[in-house]
């Protein structure tokens, strides 16, 4: 029989979110400012980052510790050259393979990763609105690659396919309408998310956080949904034109209780906490040769001391300074 690895609070570790890169081609105001994320800034070198082989080996042992679900995040994850070798390699283990990706490398690289293996995607997208959109993402791109990039996502069956979009406050409320219905009638899910305060470069203020609330207030006769995971962040709702919106109520209404999800950073250490500060390096005692027994006695150590739960005491914190940047941790 299996037995699971749970924390303090009891908590499973069911879900395991990778980044595979800490760069990224868009430089959202709230995740990657161009002042701070330039290109002086000390981004990981190759040789500090994770190679496929060492992540593949790193799943697996999650996975005999009770891994079922893996993410790839980045940063943007299509900008890991070869991205759908590591797909192929993962498909092997009993695992979900899921990807969340900003969606313009999509039109380029969806075939591949479909056919490697990848079962599903999320795509980032905060604005319908192209310079709405462009003032977030201050990148050159457009919504219409993003478009480009669902629609082939969509063709080669990586669905159903869910839309993330963090709301900010006198930045991109007026969308949130647009944006459901630009997806109704199409078998995507979009899910607003209540801006947090990870990291420490983007001057987070609660002011600028729309609650769930607030945007369920934007509806008539939302029909709630029962969740299909106890561990889902999403709050799942039914349109009266029938389709289905989440709200991700990380601030105002916070999910620590069920959070069954570690997160590993491209140069391989884990972290238990999207708000931690520092994670367990893995890569270190992996590449000096240890077993995969002792690097599930690691792995099992951390999580069963594990007590995290930030978004809950978030006002108790004091330590908010060393905060990792989500480009680094992967959302
Ligand atoms: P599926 O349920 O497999 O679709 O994945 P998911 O919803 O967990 O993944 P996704 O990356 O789409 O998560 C959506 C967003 O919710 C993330 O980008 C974060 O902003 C937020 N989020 C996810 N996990 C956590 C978490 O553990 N804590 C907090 N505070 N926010 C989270
Ligand atoms: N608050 C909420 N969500 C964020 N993301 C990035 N930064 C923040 C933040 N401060 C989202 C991205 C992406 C996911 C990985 O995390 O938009 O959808
Ligand atoms: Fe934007 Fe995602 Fe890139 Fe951050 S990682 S800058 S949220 S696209
Ligand atoms: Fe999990 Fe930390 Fe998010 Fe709470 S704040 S849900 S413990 S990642």
């Amino acid at each position: 029989m299996e037995s699971y690895l749970v924390d303090t609070l009891g908590r499973q570790l069911r879900d395991l979110r990778i980044s595979v890169t800490d760069r990224c081609n868009f430089r959202c105001t709230y995740c990657m400012p161009r002042e701070i994320f330039g290109s002086d800034f000390p981004y990981l070198e190759r040789n500090q980052i994770m190679s496929f082989d060492e992540i593949d080996r790193l799943v697996s042992i999650f996975v005999s510790l009770g891994v079922r679900k893996v993410r790839l995040t980045g940063g943007e994850p299509l900008l890991r050259r070869n991205l759908h070798e590591l797909v192929s390699m993962l498909a092997l283990r009993p695992v979900e393979i899921a990807m969340t990706t900003n969606g313009v490398l999509l039109p380029r690289y969806a075939p591949s990763l479909s056919a490697a293996g990848l079962d599903r995607i999320t795509v980032s997208l905060d604005a319908i609105d192209e310079a709405t959109f462009a003032s977030i993402t201050d990148s050159g791109h457009t919504v219409a690659a993003v478009m480009a990039g669902i629609e082939a996502a969509e063709s080669v069956g990586l669905g159903p396919i869910k839309i993330n979009t963090v709301v900010k406050r006198n930045s991109n409320e007026e969308e949130i309408l647009d944006l459901v219905e630009r997806f109704s009638n199409r078998d995507i899910a979009i899910r607003f998310i209540e801006y947090m305060d990870v990291g420490t470069t983007n001057g987070w203020s609660l002011d600028e956080v729309v609650s769930a609330e607030e945007i369920r207030d934007m509806f008539n006769d939302l029909q709630p949904l029962i969740p299909k995971n106890e561990s889902d962040v999403a709050k799942r709702y039914r349109l009266p034109n029938g389709s289905e919106i989440g709200l991700i109520t990380s601030v105002t209404e916070p999910f620590c209780g069920n959070c069954t999800r570690a997160r590993l950073s491209a140069d391989g250490r884990l972290f238990t906490c999207l708000f931690s500060n520092k994670g367990l390096d893995l890569l270190t005692p992996l590449r000096a040769g240890n077993s995969d027994q002792e690097i599930a006695s690691l792995i099992k150590s951390n999580w069963s001391h594990r007590e995290d739960r930030y978004s809950e005491i978030r006002s108790e914190s004091s330590d908010a300074m060393n905060r990792v940047e989500m480009s680094y941790i992967g959302g």
